[in-house]
Formats: structure tokens, sequence, C-alpha cells
């Protein structure tokens, strides 16, 4: 049985077996106490090994408890019985232990290591309680993504990872070659002779290939990893993400606001019911409070403020910021900080941003300048979410194309589109490594994805 069933049970005089790792050996005169963890939930599970057992002396049991230590796996068998220890329902009177794997030189002996130790130790540290909680809640909230969209028939679209296009034309993308670049005389490449005939990267969204498909399932999602060359040393951001978008047909800005406020909600009410034992952790020993902001989240209205408010209320406090707001600037962390913090009090969903500083595919309004973009910012964090309405009129989006420069007969399966059946459609793209940022409180990007790839960085 695995820990996380034992813990529950409750028949007395049970025989057991727990199989796990070891987490800590306590000897006191008459008695041993070894925690096993076993990573199906947070706890680990109290095995005490009574001193004066003749039986257990004599099958070897002591010699075997005298080389154990934190890391070792093992096979503990014993009884169950009612834990008189706070916290707990059950340990295990253990009978026999089985030492299945060693763990000289173990590398996790303190109770507490730094984040950034354990980042070099990436393969080891999902052995701690902090990475052990993390990718329990990643694992559920992944389940609960597909949970919200497939209840609301939104269907699963797989779109591709390499791709001859770039989604969000910020040209910040990583080459894909099957070209031996390093053979003297291939320089330059000769992109018709490679595999695909021409240039191709990793994708940096599946949105363009997800609005193909909702404008024939009219609801779909993806939800895979994206990739991106942009230089950006933060805590916030990585070379390789898992993205969530989904694409409404005949949906607007406004329904796609609803459906973003709705899927965030319901992902936190997910982690606080589902995930209760690794939040009240990341509460005490991560982030203190982080529970009862996502639980005010929940209860919450998401303000809306369009863009050119969201500047005038950082123009009033432009002493306050290292870079000084202006209309027509790309929002700093600082400035939607400030938005979230002192002038929302909460999320808030800022709108109708200046056409330049967002991709071509945006609807443009009324007044020929902004665009029905939407960025959602939470508290602490930041931007979570952005998406908009997109351009469904054909002449509009080809002009916006030449303006920009992008080569526009590359992308003549996309505004077919337009030219068969436009409809008005929406959609959003969240990082999912965001979501897991804010539900835990960790402060850093790398510590929510197992193996981080960031520049500079990416060891096996
Ligand atoms: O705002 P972005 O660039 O939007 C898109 O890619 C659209 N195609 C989405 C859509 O409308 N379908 O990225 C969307 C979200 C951001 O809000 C952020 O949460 C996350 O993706 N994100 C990153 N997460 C981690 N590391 C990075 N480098 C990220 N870049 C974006
Ligand atoms: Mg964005």
């Amino acid at each position: 049985m695995l820990i996380r069933e034992l813990l529950c049970f409750d028949a007395e005089g049970q025989d057991a077996a727990v199989r796990g790792w070891v987490r800590t050996k306590r000897e006191l005169k008459n008695l041993v106490f070894v925690e096993v963890n076993d990573g199906s939930c947070f706890a680990s599970i109290q095995c005490t090994f009574d001193c004066n057992d003749a039986k257990m002396a004599k099958k070897g049991v002591f010699n075997t408890l005298a080389a154990l230590g934190t890391g070792c796996s093992v096979e503990i068998k014993g009884k169950l019985t009612p834990s008189p220890a706070a916290g707990q329902k059950t340990e295990i009177v253990a009978e026999t232990i089985l030492l299945i794997g060693g763990a000289d030189d173990y590398p996790l002996q303190k109770k507490r290591h730094s984040l950034e130790f354990l980042r070099e130790i990436a393969h080891l540290r999902a052995r701690t309680n902090t990475f052990g909680a993390v990718a329990r809640t990643r694992s559920r909230l992944a389940f609960a993504v597909h949970e919200f969209f497939q209840n609301r028939d939104f269907h699963y679209i797989h779109t591709p990872i390499i791709t001859a296009n770039d989604a969000e034309g910020a040209g910040a993308m990583f080459q894909v070659t099957a070209l031996d670049i390093d053979k003297p005389g291939n320089l330059p490449p000769d992109y018709s002779a490679d595999f695909f005939g021409k240039k191709t990267f990793l994708t940096v969204s599946g949105q363009l290939e997800a609005e193909t498909y909702a404008t024939a399932l009219s609801r779909v999602y993806t939800f895979g990893p994206t990739f991106r060359a942009e230089n950006s040393n933060t805590a916030r951001h990585l070379a390789e993400f898992w993205m969530i978008e989904p694409e409404a047909s005949f949906a607007d800005l406004e329904d796609n606001m609803r459906l973003a406020e709705d899927f965030l909600k319901f992902l936190f009410t997910t982690a606080l019911e589902k995930c209760a034992e690794d939040l009240a952790f990341f509460d005490a020993h991560i982030q203190k409070g982080v529970v009862d902001t996502l639980r005010k989240v929940v209860e919450s209205r998401f303000s809306h403020i369009t863009y050119t408010e969201a500047v005038k209320e950082l123009e009033k406090q432009s002493g306050k910021f290292t870079f000084k707001p202006f209309w027509g600037c790309d929002l700093q962390s600082e400035h939607e900080k400030f938005l979230t913090e002192a002038v929302a009090g909460g999320p808030v969903i800022v709108t109708d941003y200046p056409e330049e500083i967002k991709a071509f595919y945006m609807k443009m309004n009324d007044d020929g300048k902004t665009v029905r973009a939407m960025d959602v910012l939470v508290p602490r964090l930041g931007e979570i979410i952005g998406g908009s309405q997109r351009e469904e009129n054909l002449e509009r989006l080809e002009s916006r194309m030449a303006e920009l420069g992008m080569h526009v007969a590359d992308y003549s399966w996309y505004l077919d589109l337009r030219r068969f059946g436009s409809v008005p459609h929406s959609g959003f793209g969240m990082g999912f490594e965001r979501l897991i940022l804010y539900v835990t409180g960790m402060t850093n990007i790398r510590d929510v994805i197992p193996y981080p790839r960031t520049p500079g960085v990416a060891a096996f």
C-alpha cells in the first residue's frame, strides 16, 4: 500500500508493508524510529522498532538499522497502530526491515538545504518536502486544466512543436535543423537541403494552429511545451515552459475575460481542496499567507481597467518607478505590481493595449490605435495570462501583417480562416509554471518545473 492510503487507514493491528525512502532515523534507549516517505503524499509514516524484541534481534533487524541512513530505500513490515504523535493517525510497529538500496554520502542530509543548492541536484530534489509538494501540486493542477475545459466542451488539440511560423512575431525562437552545421563547407547552411526543405523552429505558442481547430470545433484548447529564446534571466521566465491556450469561436473579449477569471478560480479552488496538505506546507514554510491569498482571489471579482486608464494611474505616481510610465510603453513588472497591489487591490485585467506593443493577430478597436488585448495580472507575480480577441477581418489582418513586414504568403493558411467562414473568436495563454508559482508561493520559476531551461542552463 502507498503511505497515503496507510495513513488514513483505521484497522488497528492489521499487517502492513511500507516501501519508500528513509527520511530520518532516531535512536532512543529502547526504541528506534524510522520515518519513511514514498512521495504519495506530503506526510511520512513513522515505523517504531522495539530494541527489546528478541525475534527482531534474531532476524538481524538491529544490524540493518545500525547501517541505515537518510536516503536508503527500504521495505518495512509490521502492524498498523494508532499514532500517539500529533498530526498523524497511524504508525507502524515494525517487525522486519529489508534494506533495498543503500545511500552512502547522500547529499540531502540536512533538514533544509537552500533552493540554489537543490537546483544543482535537480535529479534528487524531488525527494525533499518542498519539491515533492511542488510536483504533486503540478500534477493535480495539470489534471484540473483538463477537467475545466472538458467540462465546458472544449476539445484538446495537440498543436505542433516544430513549426515554420513565428506565432508571436517576436522572433525569439530556437532553430531546429538536421543539417550538420559543424561540417566544414556546410556554412552558410542551405535550408532547402534541410529536413523540411526550409528553416524551422520550436514553437513559441500553439495559438495559430488552435485557431484553425476553433473555427471547426468551436471550442478548443492546447496544453503543451513552448519555447522562447529570449535572454530574460528573471525569476518569471523560462526558455522551455508549458502553456495552456484555449480558443473559442463566437466569443468576444468580454467572454474571454470571463473564461480566464473562471479558469483561475477553478484552479485555485482545486488546489485548496485537493492539495490542502501540500498547500499547508507552502503556507508554513515557503510563503506565509499563500492559502489566504488564494481564498481571497476565489471570492473576489477581478477588476477591469483599460491600458490607457492604467497608464494614467501610473503617471500619477511616476516618481515611484525606475522605468517612467508613458502611453505606448510596455508595462514593466514594477508597474504591474503597482496596478494589482495599489490600484486594484487584487487581480486586475488590463485591456485595449496600443497595437505597437502587441502581436499582429489582435483585433483593432474603432479608435485605430488600440487592440482588443487583455493581460490578467495578479499581485506578487504580475502577468499570469495574456490573450485577445482576434482580428477576423481579412483586409485588416493582411494590411497589419504587411505593415509589420511579415511574409504574408507564409500565412495564407491562417488567412484562409478569414476567407472561409470567418467568425469573431478569442483566446488566451497561461504559462503553467506561472500558475504553479502563484499557487505554491515559490518565488523562482526554476523551482516549479522539474528540469528548468534558462539562459546558460540545460543540464541533463
Ligand atoms: O503573453 P504571451 O506571449 O501570449 C501568447 O503566447 C499568446 N499566443 C497566447 C494566446 O493568446 N493564445 O504568453 C502567454 C502566457 C503569459 O501570460 C505567461 O503566463 C506565459 O505565457 N509566459 C511565460 N512563462 C514562462 N516563461 C516565459 N518565458 C513565458 N513567456 C510567456
Ligand atoms: Mg504576454
